[in-house]
């Protein structure tokens, strides 16, 4: 089958070529891929994987063949997978536990670029406790994670304040439900509940030392590359505990199901809106990887692999 593979000779290490087919294990339904995604850690993993390897966390397509014990959708079903790697192929085995139906209101590539992007804003929010009422500091806002962090904290009732690195990248994102939008954490007037951080670095501690006594920075990515240094003292003498939390949405997951259904139902209503800045057939991969690479995307960049039937 085709896929895009790893090649140390090609522009952004990625190639359309030739792969084996998926081999599903008796919990896996095999999908027939019709829409990918791409995120910033794909980028990571292909400049180091082997040749030949099939990356690709997203993917978005048809049941052609059901799980073997009986589990999962049937035949003909349209799902959206997360997958550790295998989504950029025409075909990928995936767990029924990593996948969920898509309503017939919601287009197949838009589902695309929910499990991990949309997937991790849920799951840190989730983690960061209530938020309605609450001043939340999304940092990274512009990109793939923080576009839907803005809209979920917001759907969720929070004042939300969207960090970006320029005001192009700041554009749109009032729109997507921020009540600010600031270039950096150091123009935050005043103190929030919750930090959640794509950009890590000077950013992640300029972030922290905003927070409100037991309020949490949900640490989701470090952007940056930057080392984060703390000013003595920070993490000192609060009653309330401040906290920098980890998170983690990859492999194993286990409440993926209800996380992929819950945005679902969002972007069936109309109230989630996936934004895409790059759309494109799958062997313009490289393009869309510059794009991302060189932070000229806003929201995500989708892959079209095979054409989606009409409905
Ligand atoms: N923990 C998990 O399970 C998990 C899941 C998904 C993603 N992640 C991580 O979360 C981070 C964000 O992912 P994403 O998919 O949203 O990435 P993205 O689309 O590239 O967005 C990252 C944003 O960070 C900002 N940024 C600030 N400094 C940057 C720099 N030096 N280089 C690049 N961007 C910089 C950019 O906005 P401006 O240009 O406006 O500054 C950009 O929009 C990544 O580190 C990713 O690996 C972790």
């Amino acid at each position: 089958m085709r896929a895009l593979i790893v090649d140390p000779d090609a522009p952004a290490r990625l190639v359309l070529g030739e792969a084996p087919e998926p081999v599903p294990a008796a919990g896996q339904a095999v999908v027939e891929v019709r829409h990918s995604s791409l995120n910033s850690a794909e980028l990571y993993f292909a400049g180091r994987a082997e040749p030949g390897t099939v990356l690709g966390f997203d993917a978005a397509g048809v049941v052609v063949e059901p799980a073997a014990d009986g589990t999962g959708p049937a035949a003909g079903a349209r799902v959206v997978t997360f997958g550790d790697g295998g989504g950029w192929a025409e075909r990928r085995a995936v767990d029924v536990i990593d996948l969920a139906v898509v309503p017939d209101a919601v287009d197949l590539a838009d589902a695309a670029t929910l499990p991990v992007a949309a997937g991790t804003a849920l799951r840190a929010l989730w983690q960061a406790g209530p938020i309605a009422g609450r001043r939340v500091l999304v940092t990274g806002a512009s990109g793939g994670v923080g576009s839907f962090a803005v809209q979920l904290a917001a759907i969720g009732g929070a004042h939300v304040i969207a960090s970006v690195g320029s005001a192009a990248s700041g554009e749109g994102l009032a729109e997507l439900g921020a009540n600010e939008v600031v270039l950096g954490p150091e123009n935050v007037g005043g103190p929030v509940d919750v930090v959640i951080d794509m950009v890590g670095g000077a950013q992640l501690a300029a972030a922290y030392g905003l927070l409100t006594p037991g309020g949490s920075l949900q640490s989701i990515g470090w952007a940056s590359g930057e080392a984060a240094v703390l000013p003595p003292g920070s993490t000192l003498g609060r009653r309330s505990p401040t906290s920098i939390t980890s998170v983690y949405n990859g492999a194993g997951v286990t409440d993926r199901p209800a996380q992929l259904k819950a945005l679902l139902d969002l972007v069936a209503t109309g109230r989630l809106r996936p934004r895409v800045s790059w759309r494109g057939p799958w062997d313009r991969v490289a393009e869309a990887a510059d794009a991302l690479a060189g932070r000229r995307l806003q929201g995500k960049a989708v892959l079209d692999v095979t054409p989606e039937p009409s409905r």
